[in-house]
């Protein structure tokens, strides 16, 4: 807490859970790492990493990531189900601090068609799977699914009954992005008077943005007294996304005085986490996202450029200090050493492992030679997802491209895959781009569809680092790629084989990613 007045707000972070679930954002195992380490980095108190009974890649990763994290709480979601709550055990046994996270719905529309439950089964249910999960987890989350929508009276029923069998956190989820902000504070409020025992457990939320109120209405709950928002970095989720962390953190922090609550959060590693979610889910931002769009903190109109620079405040709430976004200072050059690289990125926020600093300083020096001068963000571009990389099966070795603007594109490539041998290819295209991946796929004997391809500068000028971003697909499953240089077809191959590599990589552990996850049955019968 910065203020010692002020009521601790819990941070649940679900990136790994809601988030990951969604379409577009499955991350590989090595990606789900990197986040959780992030996450540990800007002190969430829980995080939930997955959800283990939905597939054996999903267990191996909640298993992998409890047994390195320790400086928060490590949950893993469960149906209300003897097997999903067996498969949570499983996952979160190397866990130091672990979390059984079991749900069940209590809205009429949800019992009646989906579960195909009456509501006293769906209490015993509830119950039941409690008492299970309590044998051998001290720390057990239920949540109501679709709470919004079920009749409170009922709600306040199972989370009584809930916290009796020792539910020690009861989860009021808008499951559908239903609520107004008005409506769902008092709804809170309600929760927290009429429920028996409620003084004995915490009091979560989790808000879907499907009317774009995920935050307001976390906010609203939070102001009526709830204990744990639920949320995601960048908003990531199911549908329109879930509440956005780093918008419910700033909130609460600019506007402690108003709503006299505050979070845990190093909010100074909150751009660091975003630009991480960014790249290995491949999904941006919108730029005029709050707190970590591009825009966020830019001063286009002249009015509004004189003002901050008079004073700050006239037009600036918060700083881009305060959340992290590195100044794009000049900092280094061809002559900078490893120490000053190092310090360079511990002063930025990022620690990284031996084998890793020897990759992004090689890449460095190679960029100091073309840039004279590098930037933290040119920094940032090289370090970002550098740990998540997965082993390369196929090296760039080196790559040429002929084209112009009455000539076809014909590109020319030579990867070195890693049991040494080298292969070139040669291949025409519409255009250079798809001249050089198609010579890729040659090589590989593979055509995997391009889903993406996004280019941008990392920093403005025309010597900036390009920066691409790729996913591909093949066989329903999907990888991520970024890359960068500057040169931007370089970044674009880069790009392509990061994503290619990724699914070699994947293809050859049998790592599945989220799309072959089979749909769940609920009810269990
Ligand atoms: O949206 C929801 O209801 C959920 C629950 C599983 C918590 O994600
Ligand atoms: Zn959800």
């Amino acid at each position: 807490m910065s203020n010692n007045a002020k009521r601790a707000v819990k941070i649940f972070d679900t990136t790994l859970r809601d988030g990951e679930q969604s379409p577009g954002c499955s991350m590989n195992i090595q990606e789900k790492l990197e986040v959780a380490r992030r996450l540990e980095k800007l002190g969430v108190d829980v995080m939930e990493a997955g959800f283990p009974a939905s597939s054996p890649g999903d267990l191996e990763s909640v298993k992998t990531i409890a047994g390195i994290v320790k400086d928060c709480t490590v949950a893993g979601l469960c149906r209300s189900l003897e097997k999903d709550i067996d498969a949570g055990r499983e996952s979160l046994a190397g866990a130091a601090d672990p979390r059984i996270h079991i749900f069940l719905a209590t809205s009429p529309i949800h019992m009646e068609y989906k579960l195909k439950m009456t509501p006293d089964r769906v209490l015993e249910q509830a119950v039941n799977s409690i008492k299970y999960a309590r044998k051998f987890c001290s720390n057990i989350e239920f949540s109501a699914e679709d709470a919004f929508r079920s009749d409170p009276d009922f709600v306040c029923k199972v989370f009584g009954a809930v916290i009796a069998a020792g539910a020690t956190t009861v989860n009021f989820p808008d499951t559908v992005g239903y609520a107004m902000p008005d409506e769902f504070g008092a709804r809170i409020r309600y929760i927290k008077e009429h429920t028996p025992g409620i003084e004995k457990a915490y009091l979560s939320v989790h808000c879907h943005n499907d009317l774009g109120l995920a935050v307001a209405n976390s906010l609203a709950a939070i102001e009526n007294g709830a204990d744990q928002a639920e949320c995601t970095i960048n908003g990531i989720g199911e549908r329109a996304g879930n509440a956005s962390l780093e918008e419910i953190v700033m909130a609460l922090r600019v506007r402690r005085d108003y709503l006299n609550a505050d979070t845990r959060i190093d909010a100074t590693q909150i751009y660091a986490a975003s630009r991480l979610v960014t790249q290995v889910t491949g999904v941006k931002v919108q730029p005029n996202k709050a707190i970590v769009g591009e825009n966020a903190f830019a001063h286009e109109a002249g009015i509004h450029q004189h003002g901050v620079m008079v004073n700050r405040e006239t037009y600036e709430i918060m700083t881009p200090e305060s959340i992290g976004i590195p100044k794009n200072r000049m900092v280094l050059g061809k002559h900078s050493g490893r120490h000053a690289f190092e310090d360079r990125l511990k002063d930025l926020g990022y620690t990284v492992s031996a084998e890793t600093l020897e990759t992004v300083f090689a890449e460095f020096k190679t960029l100091a030679d073309k840039k004279k001068v590098v930037s933290d963000r040119d920094i940032e571009a090289l370090v970002m997802g550098a740990s998540a990389a997965v082993p390369e099966t196929y090296k760039l070795d080196h790559w040429a491209v002929n084209t112009g603007s009455s000539l076809g594109a014909t590109g020319i490539i030579k990867l070195q895959h890693k049991d040494g041998v080298s292969r070139k290819e040669v291949a025409v295209g519409d255009g250079p781009v798809d001249a050089i991946f198609t010579a890729i796929n040659e090589i590989l004997g593979k055509k995997p569809e391009l889903e993406l391809y996004e280019i941008g500068a990392v920093t403005g000028g025309s010597t900036s680092q390009g920066e691409t971003m790729v996913k591909i697909a093949l066989n329903g499953r999907h990888w991520n790629g970024r890359g960068v240089s500057t040169d931007v077809l370089e970044s674009s191959i880069k790009a392509y084989l990061s994503a290619i590599n990724a699914m070699e990589w994947d293809l050859a552990a049998g790592a599945a990613k989220s799309p072959l996850r089979e749909p769940l049955n609920e009810s269990g019968v």
